[in-house]
């Protein structure tokens, strides 16, 4: 199985909290969230439902984009996240924010305060939450607030939160408290908003993240082309099990306990990951991201709606917000969901919507 044009010799190297890791040999199949718990000292993110439901296993991952020269900073659920698809990212737990050696984050502090955490253990993950909320808001572009406060909304923060947080985890009375514990929490600009590892994401963006596929079992293909050679392999029908992948979070709904020998991952096919707008339409590619997604169909009517496709977009991206949790749209793509409701029955909202535009 050859990566031809693209093979290359790199390591998967990413850091978490700031720490450096470089990992010369793992099974594909290793979730970030296995990573952390069994070779790092950070286990504040838990596993639970081990399924994308809960949030007890959230983290904040960090990623440099070269070309726009930004970092860009979203939740995932360590428990579905592939270990080696997070190469070149840097990574955040609730360690990473305070600790009881150097001392607790305001967010860690307000949870505490406000007696929001119940028995803790999902905790972790909704500090780190609205720490990306935090984050966020800081790069929207909106007229600045007051002097020490946050651009983040008290409504946008309260709607982003509990879309996150699993309300059967905590039952409905205290899923308000982290909404007052944000109020709180608006005045905190000026101190404990910055991820780690900026500094990490661009001395390690090399010229290409593409991992060495020999040693790892992780495909990366680059071009529609090579992605048909590699599909042709997976047919040669010699017993490896190989599997396409996106974000992965299908195996949080059909939980597999078998493991695969080998992945292709489609990130890295420009065709797969283009969002297009012009006056034909928008179009999607199928390894964008529901989070992406939702942002390009928004921008489309951001002046307002002056045509009934404006209008079609934002019904689109209202009703996409509300598949799954932020955490998972993070990570989930388009066409993972539409190839789960075509060859699984999966009872895909994504489908239902796109077919009652079609009609
Ligand atoms: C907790 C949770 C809640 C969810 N809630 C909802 C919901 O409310 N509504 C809803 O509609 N969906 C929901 N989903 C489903 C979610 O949208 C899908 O899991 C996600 O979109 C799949 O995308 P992925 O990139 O993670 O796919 P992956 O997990 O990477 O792949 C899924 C499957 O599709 C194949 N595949 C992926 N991309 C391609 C491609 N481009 N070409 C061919 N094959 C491909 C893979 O081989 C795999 O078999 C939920 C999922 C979770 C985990
Ligand atoms: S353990 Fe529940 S979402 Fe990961």
């Amino acid at each position: 199985m050859e990566q031809s044009e693209s093979t290359v010799n790199n390591s998967l190297v990413f850091a978490v909290n700031g720490k450096r890791f470089e990992v010369s040999t793992i099974h594909p199949s290793t979730t970030l969230l296995e990573f952390l718990r069994s070779h790092t000292p950070f286990k504040g993110a838990k596993l639970s439902c081990g399924e994308g439901g809960c949030g007890a296993c959230v983290v904040l991952l960090s990623k440099y984009n070269p070309v726009l020269d930004q970092v860009d900073d979203f939740t995932v659920s360590s428990c579905l996240t592939l270990l080696c698809s997070i190469n070149g990212c840097s990574i955040t737990t609730t360690e990473g924010l305070g600790n009881t050696k150097d001392g607790f984050h305001p967010i860690h502090e307000r949870f505490s305060g406000f007696h929001a955490s119940q028995c803790g253990f999902c905790t972790p993950g909704m500090c780190m939450s609205l720490f990306s909320a935090l984050v966020n808001a800081e790069k929207i572009l909106r007229p600045e607030p007051p002097l020490g406060f946050s651009k983040l909304k008290v409504s946008e923060a309260g709607k982003g939160l509990l879309q996150e947080i699993s309300a059967a985890v905590l039952g409905i009375a205290p899923l308000l408290m982290p909404v007052k514990v944000l109020q709180q929490m608006l005045i905190w600009r000026i101190w404990g908003l910055i991820p780690f590892g900026e500094r990490f994401l661009k001395n390690e963006t090399r010229s290409t993240l593409l991992l060495d596929s020999s040693r790892y079992s992780w495909y990366n293909p680059v071009t529609i082309e090579q992605l048909r050679s590699l599909l042709g392999f997976v047919e040669d029908g010699n017993g490896t099990r190989v599997k396409v992948v996106v974000g992965n979070t299908g195996m949080g709904y059909y939980k597999e306990v078998e493991n695969y020998d080998k992945y292709i991952d489609l990130r890295y096919i420009p065709e797969l990951s283009v969002i297009r707008r012009d006056n034909t339409g928008i179009s999607i590619g199928a390894a964008v991201t529901i989070s992406k997604a939702i942002e390009a169909l928004k921008e489309c009517n951001q002046g307002g709606f002056h045509t009934e496709e404006d209008m079609v977009y934002k019904k689109i991206a209202d009703h996409m917000e509300k598949v799954a949790s932020g955490f998972i749209q993070n990570s989930a793509s388009l066409g993972g969901n539409l190839v789960m409701a075509q060859r699984n029955h999966f009872p895909s909202d994504i489908a239902t919507v796109l077919l009652a535009v079609a009609l």
